[in-house]
């Protein structure tokens, strides 16, 4: 298990302000010295928040895992052709949402997953992954598509507050990570991670690998900077189980 760190909103602070900081590659190469295995960004296509030149600047700036999340459209498909990074995660985009609501609808987009998107792949070195909600159904379709990982979205969990939710939510995940790695896919998740609910997820989610967080690291790094920041989220990966505070 690892920790990807997603740094979208440091592009967000910059544009607030329309100013050339913080930088996104700045912040990313803080969080690879900190022990960060790698780093996410997603390129919308409005570009709210990581622009084209930022995506360039990581490619080359990044020594880790660079996970480039996107709409699968046309145009983004071709920028990350180009930018060829290690993993591609491919999530559902709408115009109005804060941030990624949901996993993909593989039933609704199967078919041109299967015709279109992982045609475009082939011959690439770069892997690909879904991003869905713990769905038996989705998780069958994705593999039939043949994707090297599915992410699994955490959000649902992440948001529970009564126990009854958690629970659930947490028994769907672990039901959704055994099947992903029964039928040989490697096992991401993410949305909504924290420090408080990040233990809960470990204990009860078997063979995650990598883990994607971004606005609450972001966040908490404005109390403590992000180099702290990013050794704590380690540490609690790493803790021994009852080490960890629930
Ligand atoms: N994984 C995916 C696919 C996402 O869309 C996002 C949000 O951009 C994240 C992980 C990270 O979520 P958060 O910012 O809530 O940690």
């Amino acid at each position: 298990m690892q920790l990807l760190v997603n740094i979208d909103h440091v592009a967000t602070l910059r544009n607030a302000r329309g100013e050339g900081y913080p930088d996104p590659t700045e912040a990313a190469i803080v969080c690879e010295q900190a022990g960060a295995a790698g780093i996410v960004f997603h390129l919308r296509s409005e570009r709210r928040h990581i622009r084209d030149d930022d995506v360039y600047n990581l490619k080359r700036a990044i020594r880790g895992v660079l996970d480039f999340e996107m709409a699968a459209s046309d145009e983004m498909i071709k920028i990350c052709k180009e930018v060829n990074p290690h993993l591609s995660t491919l999530v559902p985009e709408g115009r109005e949402e804060l941030t990624t609501e949901g996993g993909l609808n593989m039933k609704k987009v199967y078919n041109d997953f299967e015709n279109r998107v992982m045609p475009a792949f082939e011959g690439t070195d770069i892997e690909v992954s879904l991003f869905l909600d713990p769905n038996p159904e989705d998780i069958h379709l994705a593999h039939k598509l043949g994707v090297n990982a599915i992410e699994l979205h955490t959000g649902t969990f992440a948001n529970a507050t009564n126990p009854a939710d958690i629970k659930r939510e947490l028994e769907r995940l672990k039901e959704g990570a055994i099947l992903i790695h029964e039928l040989g896919m490697k096992v991401n998740a993410g949305h909504g991670l924290n420090l408080k609910n990040l233990p809960a997820l470990i204990e009860n989610v078997p063979h995650m690998e990598d883990i994607s967080i971004g606005h609450a690291l972001i966040s908490k790094s404005i109390y403590w900077g992000l180099d702290r920041t990013v050794r704590e989220y380690i540490k609690l990966m790493k803790s021994d189980s009852n080490m960890r505070l629930v």
